[in-house]
């Protein structure tokens, strides 16, 4: 039997390279390996664990299909699905939950984090997000998962879920591991923290055009373009190429330098990245010409993304089709699981 893989991106808005990097490259890798079958979701669920207004949850559903179809996602390679039309997500995660204490999810780093964002909404199904995660990936039986690293600690969960189901009712889930991704630390533009939807101006979006992409860059903070290399960093976040990342003078302000390296390196390659670092140390660096080229290639990277997005959308009715089909292929796998669970659970 083919392994499984599954993954995910919430219902946010419009994907941005971080997603690009982070996530999807790594959907599309597997997807062209005919050794997996794999399903890819639209997470609308897990979109309303934190505040959100319905009418823009519904479009921006659309917006991420069209973006998994614009960069690659094949409906006849792989099920494209959204998680609201698979009930049988939620049924597990109820079941899931069973096997869970409340004190192990309110000390996920995760759901700290959260908290400390939106004080005034914590709500149960925020606790409750990692089962739903946990659910979605063992629903599948998938063992693969391509996502961020900030995923990580609600892989462990999917983990210890899938344990404590083997040992109590003798099922066979796997334990899903996550897929790492060349690139899959983006910084955000701001220099601070990686790049997110829920923080405007630190990304770049997929559907950006040349024009947008300079002014966001724009906005990266520099410094005077030369000086010394203060100290040399074991980086943990950029699991790039290799170990250690140069690490430009002290301050606020340096911290977008080292964003600009990292998105040289990402987008124009590693040499290049070490030619800028050159000339910082030497006879100084022009960050208006370093930031043209680099979005003149994140663009052209873009460019053939926005031509097969522009397609997608010119084709009335097709986004509503492929969903359609996703669910149905879906809720047949999904479906076995839940037979499953049911029974050993006592409630069949
Ligand atoms: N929590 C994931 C994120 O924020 C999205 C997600 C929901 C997911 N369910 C998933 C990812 C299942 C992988 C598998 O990125």
């Amino acid at each position: 039997m083919k392994k499984r893989v599954l993954s995910g991106i919430r219902a946010t808005g419009r994907l941005h390279l971080g997603n690009l990097k982070g996530a999807v490259e790594g959907m599309l890798a597997l997807q062209d390996d005919p050794a997996y079958e794999t399903l890819y979701m639209i997470a609308d669920l897990h979109t309303m664990t934190t505040p959100y207004d319905p009418e823009k949850l519904r479009v921006n559903r659309r917006e991420v299909v069209l973006d998994y179809l614009a960069a690659g996602l094949d409906p006849q390679q792989s099920i494209i699905f959204a998680q609201s039309d698979v009930p049988e997500h939620c049924e597990l995660s109820f079941y899931f939950s069973t096997v869970v204490s409340v004190a192990r999810m309110q000390h996920l780093p995760t759901f700290k984090d959260k908290v400390k964002q939106y004080p005034g909404a914590v709500t149960m199904a925020l606790l409750n997000y990692p089962i739903l995660m946990a659910a979605d990936i063992l629903a599948y039986k998938a063992s693969l998962v391509p996502v961020g690293i900030d995923q990580e600690p609600h892989l462990e969960v999917a983990r210890e879920v899938a344990r404590k189901m083997n040992q109590i009712y003798g099922t066979d889930f796997p334990q899903p591991q996550r897929f790492e991704t060349k690139g899959e630390y983006v910084p955000s533009l701001l220099g601070e923290g990686k790049m997110s939807k829920s923080v405007e101006g630190s990304y770049i979006q997929l559907t950006d055009t040349l024009e947008i992409i300079k002014e966001r860059l724009a906005k990266t903070p520099t410094d005077e373009g030369k000086g010394e290399v203060k100290y040399k960093v074991k980086s943990s976040k950029l699991k790039v190429q290799s170990g250690e990342k140069l690490f430009f003078s002290g301050g606020k302000r340096s911290c977008g330098v080292e964003t600009l390296l990292q998105l040289v390196e990402l987008f124009e390659g590693r040499e290049k990245r070490e030619d800028y670092e050159k000339r910082y140390t030497g006879d100084g660096l022009r960050y208006q010409e370093l930031k043209e080229e680099l979005a003149e290639r994140i663009f052209s990277d873009l460019s053939p993304i926005q031509k097969l997005r522009a397609e997608f959308e010119g084709k009335s009715g097709y986004v509503e089709a492929v969903l359609s089909q996703g669910a149905e292929r879906a809720r047949g796998l999904a479906g076995a699981t839940l037979q499953e669970v049911r029974k050993v659970m006592g409630v069949r």
